[in-house]
């Protein structure tokens, strides 16, 4: 049997699983990025290396993290573990639907989200292939709205507003019916998925640096070698304590939205906003096209899809499918369409202050970059939000008598 085949059996059949027909909820591993970090196994010595790497790789995270069922918080010395990830709020969250014997919900994530983002959040829960965009996976940690900066985690409150708000023209629903405890819980879920999803990847970057044949995690070199052990234990300590500490930073991070202009929303200031949007500084109709209808570079993808594969996703997903794995589903690749800035419907929200974090900082994991830092001035962000929110009123034709000229002339 070709060696890649082999993996995927491996990865794909719940080999891992220390009872396999355990009824118990699993975490699946991150297969795609596996494969992409540690390559095809060419052999079968190497087939032999990489079960035995990959077996620890799930006991060190089933040890740092639990499963689904029996989530558990990682312990460190010097991070305030609790403080990001509170283990009451995550115990409403996790586990199978009911209630816990002192009467509190448990399995809201399984109720309300599961069958979108998935039990793992890898966000290819069975509803999933239905949807466009894709339900998120939040293995990566990046989410797009956000009041943070590119590169930071969101806050608590940025996700609570997404759950509460929901996410305008895609499926995520709102949930604000929910408890507010219960929003919290789910908020503080989401947080655990994307920190363990986190610290899987990082762990497996961190099988590439090890020397040919060194035994990685390896329970059995507890006892043969201890310093190798604690090294590594250390090294996976060092680890978590890096991605938690990056989500306990968020909110310090926070992007400062001035207030805006007492007449930024003038006929004058719309204009200048017109300009700045066809002009080569801000450049926005290079993606959001002549007409601001999202028809300009559409052929990029998204940082998720990128993954699948950098060069050619499209093939490489049938290359996945080819082999007939089912589980865990690998999506069909789709590129990523601007918006289409005539139809008022905003992702991150609708209000000025959403939308000026969008234009300043861009859309984390998506082509939408961050506003230049030199040549844009805040006054100018504020112009382009009231060209950008008129747009749905300007008439697609030229617009007689509004005094302004229309961007597809002038080009
Ligand atoms: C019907 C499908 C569906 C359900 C149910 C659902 N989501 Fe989503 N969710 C989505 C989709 C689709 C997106 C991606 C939107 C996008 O990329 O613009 C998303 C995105 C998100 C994001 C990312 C927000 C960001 O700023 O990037 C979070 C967090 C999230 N969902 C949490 C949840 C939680 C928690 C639940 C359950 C309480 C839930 N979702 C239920 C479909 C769903
Ligand atoms: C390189 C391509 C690119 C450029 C340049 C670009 N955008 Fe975008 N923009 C996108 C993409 C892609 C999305 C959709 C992201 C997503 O999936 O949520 C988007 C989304 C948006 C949104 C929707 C936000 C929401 O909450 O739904 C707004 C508003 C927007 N862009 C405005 C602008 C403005 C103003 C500029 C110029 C300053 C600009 N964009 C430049 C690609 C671009």
């Amino acid at each position: 049997m070709d060696s890649r085949v082999v993996l995927f059996l491996l990865l794909s059949t719940g080999f891992f699983l220390s009872g396999c027909d355990s009824p118990e909820a699993d975490f699946r591993l991150d297969r795609v990025y596996i494969q992409k970090t540690l390559g095809e196994p060419e052999n079968g010595e190497e087939v032999q290396a990489l079960t035995t790497q990959l077996q620890n790789l799930k006991d060190v995270m089933v040890g740092l993290f639990g499963t689904p069922d029996d989530p558990h918080v990682p312990q460190l010395a010097d991070v305030e573990v609790g403080e990001v990830l509170d283990p009451q709020l995550i115990r409403m969250a996790a586990g199978p639907v009911g209630r816990h014997e002192d009467g509190t919900p448990r399995g809201l994530y399984r109720e309300h989200c599961a069958h979108c983002h998935g039990v793992s959040g890898d966000g290819a829960g069975p509803t999933a292939a239905f949807l466009n965009p894709y339900p998120r996976d939040y293995r990566m940690a990046k989410f797009k709205f956000k009041s943070t900066p590119l590169g930071v985690k969101p806050t608590h409150d940025d996700l609570r507003r997404i759950l509460i708000d929901g996410i305008p023209g895609t499926a995520m629903p709102s949930f604000r019916l929910l408890a507010d405890d219960e929003i919290d819980a789910l908020a503080h879920y989401v947080k655990y998925l994307a920190i363990r999803g986190e610290v899987e990847r990082r762990l497996v970057n961190l099988l590439t640096e090890l020397d040919e044949g060194e035994p990685v995690l390896d329970p059995l070199v507890r006892r043969e070698a201890a310093d190798v052990f604690q090294e590594q234990l250390g090294m996976v300590r060092e680890t978590v304590g890096m991605v938690v500490g990056q989500w306990e930073n968020a909110s310090a991070q926070v992007t400062e939205v001035p207030t805006p202009p007492e007449d930024w929303m003038s006929e004058e200031s719309i204009r200048h906003g017109r300009d700045l949007f066809f002009g080569t500084v801000a450049n926005c109709v290079k993606c959001h096209g002549q007409l601001a209808l999202g028809d300009g570079e559409t052929g990029d993808y998204d940082d998720w899809t990128k993954e699948i594969d950098d060069k050619n996703p499209a093939l490489q997903a049938k290359e996945y499918l080819a082999l007939g794995v089912q589980e865990p589903r690998i999506l069909n690749p789709r590129p990523i369409q601007p918006r289409n800035l005539r139809a008022g419907i905003y992702r991150g929200g609708r209000r000025p202050v959403d939308l000026f974090l969008r234009v300043k900082n861009g859309i984390e994991g998506t082509p939408m970059p961050a506003a230049p830092a030199t040549g844009l001035t805040s006054e100018d962000i504020w112009s382009i939000i009231a060209y950008v929110r008129s747009l749905p009123h300007e008439p697609m034709s030229k617009p007689e008598g509004h005094g302004i000229e229309y961007g597809r002339e002038r080009l």
